[in-house]
């Protein structure tokens, strides 16, 4: 094992301005604040409303606003990673757009599709990218516009979902700090239960598809619900015991904001108190892949240098896993 780690040195993000509200919402269709808030945690969420303007806009202010904080230059990144199940277009990239927007020429992008769980897989890539020595400032995002592929007459789906990005500067270290470890899984029982059935390779988009709104968000949630409570407690549980760390080793816990109860599960299952938990579901609602970097982006202030942080995530797939990382400034 090499004895290079790759460590997060700085943070950017972007939300749109629009806020719909639980009360708005209730005025689209049959649904109320105290459902949603109840059942699910969420009060509003942000919804992009530029006309055209794809997730890689989001993705590409965050990198402006990463670029701002830490002084950054273009130039000076070698890949971009994006974690995005929204690319603005099915070909090209939304790392490449993201980039092209930002400034980036010559770095190799690419995205990664793993759902919610797409940022923690593309930090683990990064990571390994980094440890291989082949790459020295990569840019990790997470972004979805997922009110692009929400049926806003749907009331079992379209409370849930915001729009965001947030994205992390890694670089090597030779000291302790950085991505510790992570573990990772996919289960492809999940793509019955959670899915978009057209616009990909198997279903092309024609009349009848639109039709039958199959360019949506399709989510049985009470199944999904079962494997997130399940499998993220465990994969946390998981990590923190292979890394000899008891939940008072814990200084933050950075869980995937899919639904208020399988946070408070996670904690649960951990034992991690409540204070350490960052939570941003009740104002950006489920925002998939951008979720843990938007956490980052606006706890990152509260963070000392040498704090183990535990992030943990589930999505389609299904997938999940959790990262353990010392925060190195
Ligand atoms: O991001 C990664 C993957 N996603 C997740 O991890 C999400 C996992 N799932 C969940 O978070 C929850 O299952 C949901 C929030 C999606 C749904 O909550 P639930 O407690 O599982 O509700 P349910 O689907 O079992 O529905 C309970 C009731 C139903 O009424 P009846 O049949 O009991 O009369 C629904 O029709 O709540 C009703 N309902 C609503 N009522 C008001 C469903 N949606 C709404 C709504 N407003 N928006």
């Amino acid at each position: 094992m090499s004895n290079i780690k790759a460590v997060i040195t700085g943070v950017g993000g972007y939300v749109p301005d629009y806020i719909l509200n639980n009360h708005e919402l209730s005025t689209m269709m049959d649904t109320n604040d105290e459902w949603i808030t109840s059942r699910v945690g969420i009060r509003e969420r942000r919804v992009l409303k530029v006309k055209h303007a794809g997730t890689s806009y989001m993705a590409a202010k965050a990198i402006e606003d990463l670029f701002a904080q830490t002084g950054t230059k273009p130039e000076e990144i070698d890949l971009v990673l994006c974690g995005t199940t929204t690319a603005d277009h099915i070909y090209p990239s939304c790392a490449s757009m993201a980039a092209e927007k930002a400034g980036i020429k010559k770095a190799l992008a690419f995205d990664i599709q793993a759902a919610c769980s797409g940022f923690i897989v593309s930090l683990a890539t990064a990571s390994s990218f980094i440890e291989s020595g082949h790459y020295k400032k990569i840019l990790v995002i997470g972004a979805d516009k997922m009110s692009a592929i929400t049926d806003y007459s749907d009331r079992t789906t379209a409370p849930l979902f915001g729009d965001g990005a947030g994205v992390v500067l890694v670089e090597p270290t030779t000291e302790e700090f950085g991505v510790m470890d992570s573990i990772l899984h996919t289960d492809g029982v999940g793509m019955k239960h959670l899915h978009i059935k057209a616009g990909g390779s198997a279903y092309p988009p024609t009349h009848d598809t639109i039709d039958k709104k199959e360019h949506y968000t399709y989510q049985e949630g009470a199944y999904v619900f079962k494997h997130a409570v399940t499998d993220m407690a465990e994969v946390s549980a998981d990590i923190m015991e292979k890394n000899n760390l008891t939940k008072d080793d814990i200084a933050w816990l950075i869980p995937h904001q899919a639904n208020l109860r399988i946070i408070d599960a996670v904690v649960q299952r951990t034992g991690v108190e409540y204070e350490k938990v960052i939570i941003n579901i009740d104002h950006f609602g489920n925002t998939s892949a951008a979720s843990i970097p938007l956490g980052i982006w606006e706890s990152q202030k509260k963070f000392k240098k040498g704090d183990n942080i535990i992030l943990t995530a589930f999505g389609a797939g299904f997938t999940w896993g959790s990262i353990y990382l010392k925060w190195g400034y």
